[in-house]
C-alpha cells in the first residue's frame, strides 16, 4: 500500500535540558529521528517530509534522504503540520504523521496501522496504546457507544481523565486533503496555548467524518521520549530487541545485559559475543568469530573466524582468521589481512598489514604498508611524524624487524631484509640485506674494581 509520511521534529525538547535538539539524541547508537524515518521507509512510505525548527541546521546536517520544511516558531504540533501544507498540495490518499521522538516504533506496526486505516475508510485513524503509566500523554476519550470522541492533553485533563490509561501514541493516518481542510480550524485555546494536532480529530468528527482508533499490541513500541530518563528506558528496550534478534539468527551472546550492540550492526552465524562488548555504528562482523570480553568496535568491518579480546578498534577493516588482543588499538584507515596476529599493547593507525604478518607485542605502526609474512619484534616503532608532516614506512614481504627498532619515515625495508635489534633505521634497506644501525658495544675490563 502507498502512503506519504510527515514527521514532526521542530520542538525544542525542553524537558531534555540539552543543547542538542531532542530528536538528535541517540538510542541504540542512532538519532531518534533517524529511527522514525527508517521505520517509515521500511513500512513502505513513498516520501518523507520532516518539520524542523529548533536546531534546524544541525538536524539537516545529520539527517539525509528526506525533505525538510521549517517551522520557525514552535506553536504546537497542529501548527507544525500546517507548515507542511504546500508540500502535500498535490497529494491524495493517506498521510502518515509521526513524531520524531518515538524511536521504538517498528515498521511492522506502522504497516499494520496504515493498512487498517485504508481498510476502514476512515478520514483519520489514531494509534493508541494502553500505558502502565500514562502521565504526560494525551488521553483517548470515547463516546458512550465506544466510538472515538477526542484526545485530551495531560495538562488539560481533569482528575478523572488523568486516570485513563489509553493514550494517543502521536501517530496518525489521515486522508491528506481532509486533514488540511480541517487543520486551520484548530485553535490554541488550551492550557499550553498551543495548536494541538489531536484537536483536528474532533473537528473532522464534527464535520461528519469517521475517526477510528487502532490499538498497538505492545505499548513499549509507542513510547515518546521527553526526558533523559525516558531515553535510557528506550535504550534498554532497543538493546534487548537487538540482542534477541541476533540470538534468534544464530549469534551467541553470553550475557545480553552487559553487551551493547547498536541497531544497525550485523553479525554472522556462530559468532560468540562475550560480556562488556560494545559493537557500534556501521560495524559488520562475519561468522565463527569470538569477540570480547571487553571489546569496543566502532564502524568496523570484520571477516570470519576472527578472535578479539580486551581491545578497541574503529573505522578499520579486519579480514579472516585474525587474532586481535589483548590490549590492541586499531585506528582509522587500517586494513589487517588474513591470518595476521596483533597482540599485547599494539597500536596500528592508517596502515595495511599483509597476510600472515605478526605484530605480537608493544608496537606502534602508523602510516605504514607492511607486507606478507613479516615478523615485527617487540618494541618496534614507526617514527611517522617529523613535527610537521606524516611520512610512510614500507616493509616488504617476509622481512624481519628486530626488537626495539625505530623506523624513521619516510623509509622502506625491502623484501626478505633483516634489521638487527635496537637499530634506528634512517636509510632504505635493500632487499635481503641485513641492516645494523646502533653503536657497537664496548666492554671495559675490570671497570667496577677501578671505580672502587
Ligand atoms: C504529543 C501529543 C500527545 C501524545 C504524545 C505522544 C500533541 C498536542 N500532543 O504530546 O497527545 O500523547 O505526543 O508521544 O500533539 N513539535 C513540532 N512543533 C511544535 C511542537 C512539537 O514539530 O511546535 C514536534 C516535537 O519535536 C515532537 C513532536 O512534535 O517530535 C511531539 O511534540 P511533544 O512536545 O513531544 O508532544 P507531547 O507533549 O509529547
Ligand atoms: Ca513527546
Amino acid at each position: 500500500m502507498k502512503f506519504e509520511t510527515l514527521i514532526l521534529a521542530a520542538g525544542k525538547g525542553t524537558r531534555m535540558k540539552s543543547k542538542l535538539p531532542k530528536v538528535l539524541h541517540k538510542v541504540g547508537g542512532k538519532p531518534m529521528l533517524q529511527h522514525v524515518i527508517d521505520a517509515a521507509k521500511q513500512a513502505g512510505s513513498q516520501r518523507e517530509v520532516v518539520v524542523i525548527g529548533s536546531g534546524a541546521e544541525l538536524v539537516q546536517q545529520t539527517i539525509s534522504g528526506v525533505e525538510f520544511v521549517e517551522q520557525t516558531q514552535q506553536l504546537g504540533t497542529g501548527h507544525a503540520v500546517l507548515m507542511a501544507r504546500k508540500n502535500f498540495d498535490h497529494s491524495s490518499g493517506t498521510l502518515l504523521i509521526l513524531c520524531g521522538d518515538t524511536p521504538l516504533l517498528t515498521s511492522k506496526l506502522l504497516q499494520n496501522f496504515a493498512t487498517a486505516h485504508e481498510n476502514s475508510k476512515c478520514a483519520a485513524t489514531v494509534l493508541t496504546a494502553e500505558m502502565p503509566d500514562p502521565t504526560g500523554y494525551g488521553r483517548v476519550i470515547h463516546e458512550d457507544d465506544g466510538t472515538f470522541s477526542r484526545i485530551v492533553e495531560d495538562k488539560d485533563a481533569d482528575a478523572a481523565q488523568r486516570k485513563i490509561r489509553e493514550v494517543n501514541a502521536g501517530v496518525y493516518c489521515f486522508d491528506v486533503q481532509k486533514l488540511f481542510g480541517a487543520l486551520e480550524r484548530v485553535t490554541n485555546d488550551n492550557a499550553q496555548g498551543e495548536y494541538y494536532l489531536p484537536d483536528v480529530l474532533a473537528i473532522l468528527k464534527g464535520d461528519g467524518e469517521t475517526v477510528g482508533t487502532f490499538g498497538a499490541e505492545y505499548c513499549e513500541e509507542t513510547i515518546g521520549i521527553n526526558s533523559r530518563v525516558q531515553l535510557a528506558a528506550a535504550e534498554r528496550i532497543l538493546r534487548q530487541r537487538k540482542t534477541f534478534e541476533l540470538m534468534n539468527n544464530g549469534v551467541t551472546i553470553v550475557d545480553p545485559h552487559s553487551t551493547f550492540i547498536d541497531v544497525d550492526v550485523e553479525i554472522g552465524q556462530d559468532t560468540v559475543i562475550h560480556p562488556n562488548t560494545y559493537l557500534e555504528g556501521a560495524t559488520k562482523i562475519g561468522s565463527d568469530c569470538d569477540i570480547g570480553p571487553d571489546v569496543r568496535f566502532v564502524n568496523m568491518t570484520v571477516g570470519n573466524n576472527v578472535t578479539a579480546h580486551f581491545s578497541y578498534c574503529h573505522d578499520a577493516e579486519i579480514y579472516n582468521d585474525v587474532t586481535i588482543g589483548p590490549y590492541v588499538h586499531v585506528r582509522p584507515g587500517t586494513k589487517i589481512s588474513d591470518r595476521v596476529k596483533v597482540g599485547n599493547f599494539v597500536e596500528i593507525k592508517n596502515s595495511t598489514i599483509g597476510k600472515g604478518t605478526k605484530l605480537p607485542h608493544l608496537q606502534y605502526i602508523g602510516d605504514s604498508d607492511v607486507g606478507e609474512g613479516v615478523n615485527i619484534g617487540c618494541g618496534t616503532v614507526t617514527c611517522n611524524y617529523d613535527g610537521k608532516n606524516k611520512h610512510r614506512t614500507k616493509i616488504g614481504d617476509n622481512a624481519f624487524i628486530g626488537c626495539n627498532t625505530n623506523l624513521v619515515a619516510p623509509v622502506s625495508v625491502g623484501d626478505g631484509a633483516y634489521i638487527a635489534a635496537g637499530s634506528t633505521i634512517t636509510k632504505d634497506v635493500p632487499m635481503n640485506n641485513l641492516a645494523i644501525a646502533r653503536a657497537r658495544q664496548t666492554n671495559i675490563d675490570n671497570w667496577n674494581d677501578k671505580r672502587k
